[in-house]
């Protein structure tokens, strides 16, 4: 029998994240690798789900989210993010900013056209650049400090450039976007007549005092930014898939086609709980970060002790460490070690590069855990310390 695979499918592996989860999975292990918390989502969500449910949202909303989810987006975008946009015509509610993402982009780019990606990179940037035909071009940053240089940026913009891609705070690195680098980033924007679509879940999830720009906020980018955005994260609801994407309104229409033949929309009742989310009171925001700043420490601490070399981060949930100094093959070669022998899952950093050499010293850990959750792998990683000496 033939292959009967597209190009287009053979063209990316598996997710290395979802993959570690299985692996997990068998070896009741610590899972530090997906970013998913182990803990309760906030009660008063669920029990707006659960009457959404009883009240009967149970057949397909509008393709392009309910008006009231649409209407608390516009009204968190507008206080948090600075940017007043028509809930009518500007935002196309998705499953998940998964769906967001690859409904934007297959919207707006064209098969050949380039797409600018900073690396090390959410992984799912890759596949999703490929599914609609287009040539990734990636931009270093540079540790420690997760920098990029202004000038590879600016060699990396071209008559071909069709979009950027900004996902800021970052996931892996935990880096925060600064304002000057927004700016720099906007004009190379307007002077090549490119998009941006940003990727913003990790919003609030921020420490030591770093603050969110949306790039949409700066002046000139309303018109060519689209916003991506979910409740996956800010409200530990990862398995609900509702994420959003808000855009000027001829890239909302295109968005909105896509998306409609893509999954006609996202669950219905989960949307109308999501309004409850986003009207939470505004202290929530505060508690979770400090609560995130706490798990940080804690992981932070722990791999130190356990001979890691770590990049603290300044937002989103993640820890980057380099392990090249602990003698493994490669990163798959240690995390498989790790999750096997230790019990801690993570991800091997070369999932986070279009090269795996890049990423071959480095290694992934998530902390969006109990508390209990992180004291136990500390225990793990000390144990596994104690193998590697053997
Ligand atoms: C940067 C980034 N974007 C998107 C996602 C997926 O988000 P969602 O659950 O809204 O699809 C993740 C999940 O880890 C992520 O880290």
């Amino acid at each position: 029998m033939k292959n009967f695979s597209s190009d287009r499918a053979l063209k990316f592996t598996e997710s290395v994240i979802r993959e570690m989860t299985r692996i997990c999975l068998k070896h009741h292990g610590v899972n530090l690798a997906q970013g998913f918390p182990d803990f309760p989502a906030p009660s008063e969500i669920k029990e707006a789900a659960v009457k959404a449910i009883r009240d009967d949202f149970n057949q397909y909303a509008i393709t392009w989210g309910t008006p009231a989810l649409r209407q608390a987006i516009a009204e968190k975008f507008a206080w948090y993010n600075g940017v007043s946009v028509d809930p009518e015509r500007e935002i196309t509610v998705c499953c998940g900013s998964t769906e967001a993402m690859i409904s934007s982009l297959m919207a707006t780019v064209n098969p050949g056209e380039e797409v600018i990606v900073f690396e090390p990179f959410y992984e799912n940037y890759g596949p999703d650049t490929i599914l609609c035909g287009a040539k990734p071009r990636f931009v270093p940053l540079h540790e420690p400090d997760w920098v990029f240089d202004e000038a590879e940026l600016t060699r990396a913009f071209n008559d071909r450039t069709k979009a950027i891609i900004l996902n800021t705070p970052n996931n892996p690195t935990g880096k925060v976007f600064s304002r000057p680098e927004l700016q720099l980033i906007a004009d190379l924007c307007m002077k090549w007549d490119v998009i941006a679509v940003t990727d913003e879940i990790y919003e609030h999830i921020l420490y030591d005092g770093a603050t969110h720009i949306s790039l949409a906020s700066i002046p000139g980018m309303r018109e060519r930014t689209i916003t991506i955005n979910s409740i996956s994260k800010t409200y530990s609801l990862t398995g609900w898939r509702v994420g959003w994407a808000i855009a000027a309104e001829p890239l909302t229409a295109s968005i909105r086609k896509v998306h409609d033949f893509l999954t006609v929309g996202a669950p219905h009742p989960l949307q109308e709980a999501a309004v409850v989310a986003l009207r939470t009171d505004r202290g929530f925001y505060k508690t979770l970060a400090e609560e995130y700043r706490q798990r940080r420490d804690v992981l932070l601490g722990a791999l130190e002790n356990a001979g890691y070399r770590v990049f603290s981060p300044r937002g989103a949930y993640y820890i980057m460490t380099d392990v090249g100094h602990f003698g493994f093959r490669d990163d798959v070669d240690l995390a498989l070690n790790l999750v096997e022998k230790g019990g801690v899952a993570t991800v091997p950093g070369s999932s986070f590069y279009s090269h795996p050499s890049l990423g071959t010293t480095k290694i992934r850990f998530c902390f969006p855990k109990k508390m209990e959750t992180l004291i136990q792998a500390a225990e793990k990683l000390k144990g596994f310390k104690n193998f590697m000496k053997q």
